[in-house]
């Protein structure tokens, strides 16, 4: 099991480059099942979670040519219309191909993709939508056997914003017979980068970033070459990491306008914030301020951000409140953050920090993906070492993170 050991006490200073978004790129990739010609697609993060994808779409026969941070994908001969459960598992993510696989080649057997640590992450607004739409699902051996002769457009209003919800249901709509409405839609940036790939193979959507997604059916989509959008979750956890550390860093290749509500939030830590172009650079003097948070669909506070804030407030000035809305276990990180000396108290979804000047290293264990950002960030504000364990939840999510802190200063290197 491959660990991270931090020494603390560095600040972080310098430039980094932004990677592609995963939440982007995994519904973008599914996205090349529904047509017949190659999608071409750059700036895809080199992390587990794509390579995941690839070997998925692989298996079902679709044609993947790998570069750097670049593919191909070919689905003109995918001969298998199923996501086996050793693979979903692993990613839940994989829901992702049912409705393309559906509205395609009417049917899919995907794996239900079962919980995770941060919750049990149930798909019924994907199966209830599909159904709006035609098609017969049945439950079975912990599999949707779906299928339909041609789905057809449908008014679909979503109980509970779903991120991916959203975006399984518009892959579905882009072929179907019809026009389909999704109200109460996710309106997150990586659901108009999905959008705007689409309408680039042909499709004809309007209003993504909305809560309301028109999608009119087309006949066939087409081959298209799209750029994924930068990761703003990575964004955010470097930044919010120079907050912690008092450094002064650079984002390059970054995309601020998906960042409102972290850089307001960076600003009242008491951190200098400037955007120029596709750069954002902060600088923090001396110890942060501790701020309220309170996750909440987009463009409210992401979900994804919490962790990494919890562990700024650990050490921050003054004591403070992280509520957190989406999720019903995302509060994992609490007791690895208390081994390394942080005071924190947990009352249901809400958890009241006491900041205190500094943690002491330990020995801690990352439970998920965004968890383990948050004992990165601790690790390197806690005296002496901390060692991160179960690390391969970080992989899956961050590119290349150890290589790109330790160029802006970390003390920190992989070991076995
Ligand atoms: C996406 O997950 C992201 N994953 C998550 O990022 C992110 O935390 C989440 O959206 C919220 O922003 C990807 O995009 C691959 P939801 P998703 O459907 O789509 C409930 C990360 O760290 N719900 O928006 O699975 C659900 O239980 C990951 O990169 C239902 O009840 O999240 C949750 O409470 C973690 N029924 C809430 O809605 C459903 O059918 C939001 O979930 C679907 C969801």
């Amino acid at each position: 099991m491959q660990k991270l050991a931090i020494q603390g006490g560095y600040r972080l200073n310098g430039e980094v480059q932004i990677s592609g978004a995963k939440n982007a790129a995994l519904p973008i990739m599914c996205a090349s099942l529904l047509t017949a010609d190659e999608l071409h697609l750059s700036n895809l993060p080199d992390m587990h979670d794509v390579k995941t994808m690839v070997m998925l779409l692989q298996q079902m026969g679709v044609r993947v040519d790998s570069s750097v941070q670049a593919a191909t994908f070919n689905a003109a001969k995918v001969d298998k219309l199923e996501a086996p459960y050793d693979m979903v598992k692993t990613m839940r993510a994989a829901i992702l191909v049912l409705g393309p696989l559906l509205t395609r080649f009417g049917e899919a057997r995907v794996s239900l993709p079962g919980g995770c640590a941060i919750g049990s992450r149930p798909v019924d607004l994907h199966i209830k939508g599909l159904q709006a739409m035609g098609a017969e699902i049945h439950i079975e051996h912990g599999y949707i056997h779906a299928t339909a002769k041609r789905l057809h457009g449908a008014h679909i209003c979503f109980d509970l914003i779903s991120v991916t919800g959203t975006e399984n249901l518009m892959m579905a709509a882009v072929l179907a017979d019809g026009i389909t409405v999704l109200e109460n839609a996710a309106r997150e940036p990586e659901v108009v980068d999905l959008a705007h790939c689409l309408i680039a193979m042909g499709a004809k959507i309007e209003g993504a970033g909305s809560d309301k997604i028109t999608i009119a059916g087309v006949e066939k989509l087409h081959g298209a070459s799209y750029a994924v959008m930068p990761d703003r979750i990575e964004s955010g956890t470097f930044l919010v990491a120079a907050a912690a550390t008092g450094g002064h860093i650079t984002l390059t290749g970054a995309r601020a306008d998906t960042l409102d509500s972290v850089l307001d939030k960076l600003r009242e830590t008491g951190a200098k914030i400037e955007v120029a172009g596709d750069r954002i650079s902060l600088s923090m003097s001396g110890r942060p301020k501790a701020v309220n948070v309170r996750t909440a669909p987009y463009p409210a506070f992401p979900t994804d951000m919490q962790a990494q804030f919890m562990a700024l407030n650990c050490i921050a000035e003054g004591s403070s409140i992280v509520i957190e809305t989406i999720f019903e276990n995302r509060f994992m990180h609490v007791q690895e953050l208390q081994r390394l000396g942080a005071s924190i108290e947990v009352e249901g979804n809400t958890a009241v920090i006491q900041g205190c000047p500094q943690l002491e290293g330990a020995t801690v264990m990352a439970t998920d993906l965004r968890a383990s950002a948050s004992l990165v960030i601790a690790g390197m504000v806690s005296q002496g070492e901390t060692i991160v364990d179960r690390i391969y939840h970080l992989d899956r999510g961050y590119e290349h993170i150890e290589a790109k802190l330790s160029a802006l200063g970390a003390k920190i290197r992989r070991t076995n």
